[in-house]
């Protein structure tokens, strides 16, 4: 064990939960909040699959019309998978990491509930507002002007409770989880108060403070880092805790860990402007967020790889620890994702794959592969000590839900590389004369079979996120009541 290895002392200090954990931490909420990611994951994941069906069947979109149009189910997809079930998963485990590693109670009173019940009617109100067709027009912030006041007050006073802990540690140590958790909250803050600002002119509709290429710039500035501080930063914090934890192993390097953080921090604002190649943007901008993203790769892989390497002398637990497997491979398809979005930021790259399936097998590499697979590897790890169980109810359940869970992510985003690349050359195929070879209904009917290899893909992921839930179900509700503190999950 090197010194840097021996020096995580944030973590060590959060082993030996005792019966009474309850009065030491407040675990009330962290369960509220485990429990919840699961009902919004198997919700969100079956809007994942219900959209994947309509556009393999579009009568489907039939149902209820206008509130069942993929236009309105769409959005409510990804506000539901990202906020509602990532959200929930990030403030449970943070809430879990930050009093563990802290060894205090959370700060904060009433504050604490109130990030709870206030979360949760953001997402019910974004359930009814956005079939409603009551949108902003930007992505992944469709939500309306009061929702987004809503969304303000509930992430002021998460940043009170989080930090308030930190403050009133028992520790000399701030763990390095908590240093991705805390810059997610801070710089998720920033970008939504930011990017929200809007000029109402009812209640249910507002226009941007912004115009033209600002306001496009604005949007994916908040964008690019929405991926980069909600769906990376905050995992990282994830991943940092509950991988060592899960091995029993100390990470791999605690100053890899530190330089990582700050590359990332540093290097994820610039990248945004990627996603506006070829556009009114001028154009050094958009190689400014090339070279960014390029250089992303590095921290990226860095802490990928510091990961992976915590394993090193455990690599055994794998055959028979299906959560830890979860949890490294979740970091395979972090590594995949992040070496695959540097390469579609080069510019001759994006040409070819921006609007395309591409992007879409992208975005669930990421999201299935990383986002959700560590979070299902940390609630795995979280539920039987919340529930003071040995293990989880079912560990061949969890083992299931694995390998559910990694056909279903690669059927899904090898079905859309085949399509976005088929996609993409098809629309730039020309004639001898000049015209175009296909039309774009040629290219819509090509993409058929890819479509319903990635509704296969998403039914099984959703199976899983099934299976998890009856699981989960049984391990906090069985009656049998145990005092041992850490699973032994093997
Ligand atoms: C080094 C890291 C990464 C870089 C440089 C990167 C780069 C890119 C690029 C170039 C695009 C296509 C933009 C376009 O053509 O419109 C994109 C789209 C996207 N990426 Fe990444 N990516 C990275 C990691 C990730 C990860 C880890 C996730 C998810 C957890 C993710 C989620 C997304 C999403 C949601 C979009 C679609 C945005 C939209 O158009 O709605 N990315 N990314
Ligand atoms: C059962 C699992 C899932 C299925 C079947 C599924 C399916 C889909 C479909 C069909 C789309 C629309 C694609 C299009 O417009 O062409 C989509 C978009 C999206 N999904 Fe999922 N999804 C699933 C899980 C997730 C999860 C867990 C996340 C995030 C944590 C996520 C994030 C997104 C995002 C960000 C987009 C928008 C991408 C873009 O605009 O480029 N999805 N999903």
């Amino acid at each position: 064990m090197t010194s840097d290895q021996a020096s995580h002392s944030g973590l060590e200090s959060s082993a030996g939960a005792t019966p009474a954990l309850d009065d030491k931490y407040n675990y009330q909420v962290v369960r509220q909040f485990s429990a919840m990611a699961i009902v919004w994951g198997v919700f969100g994941m079956g809007m994942g699959v219900l959209i994947a069906a309509q556009l393999m069947w579009p009568e489907l979109n039939d149902f209820f019309q206008p509130y069942s149009h993929f236009g309105r189910l769409r959005p409510l997809h990804t506000n539901s998978v990202i906020f509602a079930f990532g959200g929930c998963a990030l403030f449970a485990t943070s809430y879990y990491v930050v009093q563990r590693t802290c060894q205090a109670k959370l700060f904060g009173g009433f504050l604490v509930p109130f990030t709870f019940w206030g979360w949760q009617l953001v997402i019910v109100s974004a359930a009814i507002t956005l079939p409603m067709g009551l949108t902003t027009t930007k992505e992944y912030a469709e939500l309306e002007w009061p929702i987004d006041i809503l969304i303000a007050l509930v992430w002021v006073s998460y940043a009170i409770v989080f930090f308030g802990t930190i403050v009133k540690r028992k520790t000399s140590h701030i763990y390095v989880a908590n240093w991705f958790f805390g810059a997610f909250i801070v710089t998720v803050a920033i970008l939504h108060i930011v990017n929200s600002a809007a000029v109402p002119v009812s209640l249910t509709k507002s226009y941007s403070a912004y115009a033209g290429a600002m306001d496009a710039m604005i949007q994916w500035w908040y964008g690019h880092n929405a991926v980069g501080f909600f769906l990376t930063a905050g995992f990282l914090g994830m991943m940092y805790y509950f991988v060592p934890k899960q091995a029993d192993r100390p990470v791999y390097s605690y100053q890899l860990s530190i330089v990582h953080f700050w590359a990332l921090i540093s290097i994820y604002i610039w990248a945004g402007a990627h996603h506006l190649h070829y556009s009114a943007l001028p154009d050094w901008a958009q190689s400014l967020g090339m070279v960014m993203s390029l250089i992303l790769l590095a921290p990226s892989w860095g802490g990928m790889i510091n990961g992976v390497m915590t394993l090193s002398g455990a690599w055994h637990k794998l055959r028979t620890d299906p959560t830890l497997r979860f949890l490294v491979v979740s970091l395979s398809f972090y590594g995949m994702s992040t070496f695959e979005g540097p390469m579609m930021s080069i510019k001759t790259v994006n040409a070819l794959s921006h609007d395309t399936d591409w992007t879409i097998g992208h975005v669930h590499a990421g999201a299935l592969g990383w986002v959700a697979m560590i979070s299902f590897g940390a609630l795995y790890h979280m539920i039987p000590i919340l529930s003071r169980k040995a293990t989880m109810w079912s560990v061949k359940l969890i083992n299931t839900h694995f390998w559910l869970a990694t056909v279903g992510t690669v059927l899904y985003i090898c079905s859309m590389w085949v399509n976005g690349l088929m996609q993409g050359i098809m629309w730039r195929a020309y004639n001898a004369d000049g015209s175009l070879t296909y039309s774009f209904v040629d290219s819509v009917e090509a993409s058929y079979p890819g479509y319903f290899v990635r509704f296969l893909g998403g039914a099984f992921f959703l199976v899983g996120m099934c299976l998890m839930a009856y699981n989960a179900y049984r391990t906090m509700n069985d009656a049998e009541e145990e005092t041992v503190a850490e699973p032994a999950q093997a």
